[in-house]
């Protein structure tokens, strides 16, 4: 079994203070960190805590702990004290026996989950239906992946959704687009993505409208853009065709359903290429009356009232906030509506305990007001629901805009990427010898790993620049280089099987400095994936594995592998090259990151 070195070190004080001063200290209050470079140590507890009770200095406190440890904590070999800090020396003889258990165990620092554990549903994607996916979803995607990736490694059940925005305005102009410009074309006749298909269809509608307007204002001095817009016979269509679906019109609705299987397979099919999934998916077409009937229930039990041109409002000043229309004076329904619906028929669907909604930081002030609501409404969750709130994503060239046909496609950006790395380990001459479907797969390994690594490696809530060429380089911060270590590792763990050097042992090997520092590193991932699920972090993850994989480098570089002539050694050198990749793997695997065997 492993147990953690600061674990180790925690019940070890408690059982100190307890014998020297009669002090009862709880070990999970006693916390450690890595002993800074200028000391020598490996972990340091502060003392402050028990000086009171032991009624000496924090030095000679310090020194009384740190002397009856070395006497009976047999992982400690030396300590020092500056001020009040006890900086622990691990026993090298002890990282080899933590190095056995991270070896043993089969995923290292996950916690499993049990029928107690808590509930926790995370939606990301949440697209509309009027256009494909872009460059802002991909980072919502991949965030959200992840993050349900790790809370479900730290011991959560986790159900991962999507609420598809499938109904509206904005797909009616889509529709109504293709009705009158498309001359029937389909995705299949067009040989297009179906996605892309209607996003067009969106396109030329904003195209047409703008015209019309144009031309409404020439021909009518006097007019202004605003009178024009509301003018326009396009929107009004649009308007009417939203009309007839709600009164579900069999021929509206006919349509409305095979164009929006044309986005569902499209988006079925990036999604496929990225890697993701979800459990559950949900639709607002499903989801919006509920929200009405909520709301009128609301209305009934008095948390929400009625104007008197018979909208329906919530009133938030008391939070601080607005007043928030809930449905318009002719009973339709808002964007808020749908998400009342969505949360309730999701939390019939599954006890939550915590929502997650990933979601763009422009809607910062609809989830604050939506946890109101939700919790009025007597959603249990509701006031602590999460906002997973995170930054814009922009490439150099600037600024995109989804109506003017100049977003960042997520497909194409994609397959851009999947192309360069294929032209850059063609230039490095890295992958001679190897088929082209073997070829094929590593580009899409490191093209896809640079774009999902550049996007998640960075704090949610600031704003990025996707540079795609800083992204594949294969030094530095990036998915690349992480995964080309990753390659260079199983290679040596091939070669050392092939010389019959694997599985030895290394049980009687006192590690040196570098290794033991390595295993340490090793030892801290359970930490780090704890820490990444309290604070929802994929950030902490990837730059976890960035650190893991450079000290891992120098390790490397230091010391002889398969050349080292010492069985023991070696033996040692191999599992830490081995436990060092696993973990990699494992990282990676929760950053939705594949690594390839060879690069
Ligand atoms: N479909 C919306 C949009 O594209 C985002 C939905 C976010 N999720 C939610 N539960 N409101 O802006």
């Amino acid at each position: 079994m492993y147990t953690a070195p600061e674990k180790i070190l925690a019940q070890g004080v408690s059982d100190a203070v307890k014998a020297l001063y009669g002090l009862d200290a709880d070990p999970a209050s006693i916390v450690s960190s890595a002993t800074r470079k200028e000391f020598e140590g490996n972990l340091t507890v502060m003392v402050f805590p028990f000086v009171k009770a032991a009624r000496k200095a924090p030095e000679a406190v310090g020194n009384e702990i740190g002397q009856w440890l070395v006497e009976n904590v047999p992982a400690v070999s030396r300590f020092n004290v500056v001020k009040g800090f006890l900086n622990i020396v691990i026993a090298p003889s002890f990282w080899t026996g933590v190095l056995a258990g991270i070896e043993k165990t089969e995923h290292f620092g996950h916690k499993p989950d049990t029928d107690a554990s808590p509930l926790v549903m995370v939606e990301y994607s949440s697209p509309n239906t009027n256009k494909p996916l872009h460059l802002g979803h991909l980072r919502n995607i991949l965030l959200g992946y992840s993050l349900s990736q790790i809370l479900a490694a730290c011991g959560n059940r986790v159900v991962k959704t999507n609420i598809v925005n499938d109904r509206g305005i904005h797909i009616c102009k889509s529709m109504l687009a293709w009705q009158k410009w498309f001359d029937g074309r389909t995705p299949e006749s067009a040989h297009v993505k179906g996605d892309h298909l209607v996003g067009d269809c969106y396109v030329a509608f904003d195209k047409h409208f703008k015209e019309e307007v144009k031309k409404l204002m020439a021909e009518n001095p006097g007019m202004d853009e605003e009178q024009a817009k509301a003018a326009s016979p396009l929107m009004q269509e649009a308007r009417e065709m939203l009309l007839k679906w709600e009164a579900r019109d069999p021929e509206v609705r006919a349509l409305w359903e095979r164009m929006n299987r044309w986005v569902y397979d499209g988006f079925d099919e990036t999604y496929k290429r990225m890697g993701v999934g979800f459990d559950k998916i949900y639709y607002e077409s499903d989801t919006y009356l509920e929200g009405k009937e909520k709301v009128l229930e609301g209305l009934e039990k008095g948390v929400l009232y009625r104007r008197e041109d018979g909208s329906v409002w919530a009133d938030l000043r008391n939070d601080g906030l607005d007043e928030k229309l809930l449905l318009r004076k002719d009973g339709t329904s808002v964007y808020m509506t749908q998400d009342i619906g969505t949360a309730k028929l999701r939390f019939r669907d599954y006890p939550i305990d915590k929502m997650i909604y990933v979601v763009g930081n422009e809607q910062n002030y609809h989830f604050q007001v939506l946890s109101i609501l939700l919790d009025r409404l007597g959603f249990s969750w509701g006031k602590d629901l999460v906002h997973f709130s995170y930054g814009m994503v922009e490439l150099p060239e600037g600024k995109m805009k989804s109506r003017e046909g100049t977003v960042v496609d997520a497909d194409d950006l994609m397959a851009k990427m999947v192309e360069t790395a294929a032209e850059v380990s063609e230039q490095l001459g890295k992958l001679d010898g190897l088929s082209e479907a073997e070829r094929a797969d590593i580009a899409e390994i490191v093209g896809l790993g640079a774009l999902k690594y550049f996007l998640l490696k960075v704090d949610p809530r600031k704003n990025i620049t996707f540079n795609p060429k800083e992204s594949i380089d294969f030094n530095g911060n990036t998915g690349p280089f992480i995964q080309y270590t990753y390659a260079r590792i199983r290679s040596v763990l091939r070669r050392a099987a092939e010389a019959g050097f694997a599985g030895g042992d290394y049980s009687a090997v006192e590690p040196g400095e570098k290794e033991s520092d390595l295993i340490q590193r090793l030892a801290d991932y359970p930490a780090v994936l704890a820490e990444a699920g309290r604070t929802y972090s994929p950030a902490l993850v990837a730059n976890y594995v960035y650190d893991l994989v450079k000290q891992y480098n120098q390790f490397y570089h230091d010391c002889p592998i398969l050349k080292e002539e010492n069985a023991g050694v070696r033996s040692l050198r191999l599992a830490i090259s081995d436990a060092t990749a696993r973990i990699v793997a494992d990282g990676m695997q929760l950053l939705g990151i594949r690594v390839p065997e060879r690069m």
